[in-house]
């Protein structure tokens, strides 16, 4: 054998196997001497992957596999079949090929999802015979290859992505850092401590690509995750649109929402430090509901600060984060410095999610063995979101897809830049032209109408300074239903992305956007949050535009949550009593105003 053969590449039909499919003794005799020599042999077929691995049996090789002549390779045993590459055919393109075939009286072996199909047609029928006897392949046979379509993209448990992508490795630039409102200098790690654990703080500043995703963390994940990517067929027909409408559901978590995807890692963060209790504020209690979930699997206590108006409008989230063990208190309370001074000005105030969030850090910082939590905004959050993008590209590449656009609602921007942050290395290095759209609600337009400025992250400026787009830390949006997108800055992150023009973003007043989510739930079935409707409005709007100038895009999506516990609010819609609310145009200057003086904002 000539030395320097250090690897081979055999086909199978007519090359590796004789007529009878097999492999001739000598043949095997020949391999397993050069395999023994520390030659490798790799298969490569036209065939898919179970009638290419039998063979890596009969030689007792675990090399990748190639498979449909170069489209996909995969590991075998090793890493379960982990696919590390795959260049299928976009599914419009197989639409047009499909076409060609039939009109033309080929026989065409379709794979999808490593599924073999085939025309179920009685005179072609004979040619899937014979390719079954030669190769093992077995099919399925459907009625019209052309409209061969699923509903859901699924991946398994073991698709479950293994690390979190931190964007900070790969942004051209520096996000501005959180600046320290005492010393004027960026924050330090010390100053967080208090407040947060430290593998938490690690995270908010490290620039490592990727973030392991410990077991712990994973297994739990396994309750609700990988989520389905589902084609909203239903919709695009109604909106009779030539796009194509994909959305990633979040809404199957335990808690229904995105959230918990943040709640379980922050919670088993803090556990292995030793934290026995963590609080946090909640406005309409989705973030509530899932850090209640997430506390109970990890054993911790779980004080919750809700917006007092929310307590008493929206009793039934309340009573789930009872279930799931935690303690929740109507804010302002008289647990804690700050509620007490708010209840000795004005004993009626409803709260504000600015006044919870003050009592929760009070608490977390006036207790040895408690931190606190915060359910969006930062790095981190943003990071542990990553999951949801980092499934949804895995799936469009299934799918055979590449997103024209991507969309997502913001309130602190974790649902939004988690889902579109998997993608953004990609558009920076010209892979994809996708469109990354934000939409927020006109009643309290940050990214719109906001200015990028350094501002408190809380109402009650207890935070430090964050560069972000921000409306006044003081300015209190109108009561619109979206509770979760009230809130007067960004994270950091996003805010960074939309400056440097990556990221467009939109608003929308209330009554359009549950005309959108009123469409929906008839069309795909589902009941939407108030706070995701504005995502499936912006979705619409982008299918009828395509509907107009004939587009076939590819809009995607993410469905954040489920409208379940939101239902007062649709009886509202139908009795027609849902206001839509005018920019809040002079009061946002007059708390912009006051920004703009910080001497963090003068240099
Ligand atoms: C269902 C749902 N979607 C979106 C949001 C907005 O939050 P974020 O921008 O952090 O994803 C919330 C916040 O409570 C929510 O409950």
């Amino acid at each position: 054998m000539d030395k320097k053969i250090k690897l081979l590449a055999i086909d199978l039909d007519g090359t590796l196997l004789n007529s009878k499919g097999k492999i001739s003794k000598e043949d095997k005799t020949v391999l397993k001497k050069f395999s023994e020599k520390g030659g490798i042999i790799v298969l490569a077929s036209g065939r898919m992957t179970d009638c290419v691995s039998i063979y890596s049996n009969i030689l007792e090789i675990d090399t990748p596999l190639i498979v449909y002549n170069g489209g996909m390779v995969r590991l075998r045993k090793k890493e379960k079949r982990k696919i590390i590459y795959h260049n299928p055919v976009p599914l419009k393109y197989s639409r047009i090929i499909i076409d060609y075939c039939l009109k033309n009286r080929f026989f065409l072996n379709f794979y999808y999802n490593d599924i073999l199909y085939a025309q179920n047609d009685p005179s072609l029928k004979r040619y899937a015979e014979i390719y079954s006897k030669q190769t093992g392949a077995k099919y399925n046979f459907i009625e019209d290859l052309k409209i061969m379509k699923d509903k859901k993209i699924m991946l398994s448990e073991k698709d479950i992505p293994t690390a979190w992508y931190n964007i900070l490795s790969d942004l051209p630039g520096q996000i501005p850092p959180p600046i320290h409102p005492a010393t004027g200098k960026p924050v330090e790690a010390k100053d967080l401590l208090p407040i947060f654990p430290m593998g938490l703080i690690q995270q908010e500043v490290s620039t490592e690509r990727w973030i392991e995703i410990p077991n712990e963390v994973l297994e739990v994940y396994k309750l609700w995750r990988p989520t389905p990517l589902v084609r909203a067929y239903e919709l695009e027909k109604y909106l009779k649109t030539p796009a194509r409408i994909y959305y990633k559901n979040e809404s199957v978590s335990p808690a229904g929402s995105h959230k918990p995807n943040t709640a379980v890692a922050q919670a088993y963060y803090n556990k292995i430090e030793g934290v026995k209790r963590l609080t946090t504020e909640t406005g309409a209690g989705q973030w509530g509901s899932a850090l209640a979930f997430a506390c109970n699997i990890f054993g911790l206590k779980c004080t919750i600060y809700m917006v007092k108006v929310s307590y008493h409008q929206k009793p039934f989230r309340r009573s789930l984060m009872h279930v799931w063990g935690a303690d929740v208190y109507p804010s302002p309370t008289n647990l804690t410095n700050a509620g007490r001074k708010i209840l000795e000005e004005s004993p009626d105030s409803p709260g504000s999610l600015g006044i919870a969030i003050s009592e929760a850090v009070e608490d977390a910082v006036t207790h040895d063995d408690t931190k606190y939590s915060l359910g969006s905004v930062l790095n981190h959050v943003l990071l542990h979101q990553t999951i949801v993008g980092l499934e949804t590209k895995k799936q469009l590449e299934i799918a055979g897809e590449k997103p024209d656009v991507l969309i997502g609602c913001v309130g602190g921007g974790s649902n939004f830049g988690g889902f579109i942050i998997p993608f953004v290395p990609d558009k920076f290095a010209g892979k994809i032209n996708t469109k990354f759209l934000a939409v927020e609600p006109t009643a309290c337009p940050s990214l719109t109408k906001g200015l990028y400025l350094y501002d408190f992250g809380d109402t009650a400026g207890l935070t430090p300074f964050l560069k972000m787009y921000t409306l006044g830390h003081s300015f209190v949006p109108p009561k619109i239903h979206a509770g979760g997108l009230r809130y007067h800055g960004d994270a950091p992150i996003l805010c960074y992305l939309v400056y440097k023009k990556v990221v467009d973003a939109v608003a929308y007043p209330q009554k359009a956007v549950f005309d959108a989510a009123v469409t929906f739930a008839k069309t795909e079935g589902i009941l939407p949050a108030p706070e995701t409707a504005h995502a499936i409005k912006a979705a619409i709007d982008e299918a009828i535009k395509c509907k107009e100038t004939g587009e076939e895009r590819c809009i995607v999506f993410n469905f954040s949550g489920h409208g379940f516990f939101d239902i007062s609010a649709y009886d509202l819609y139908f009795e027609g009593k849902l206001e839509d609310y005018e920019y809040p145009e002079e009061e946002i200057k007059k708390t912009l105003e006051e920004i703009k003086k910080l001497p963090v904002n003068q240099k």
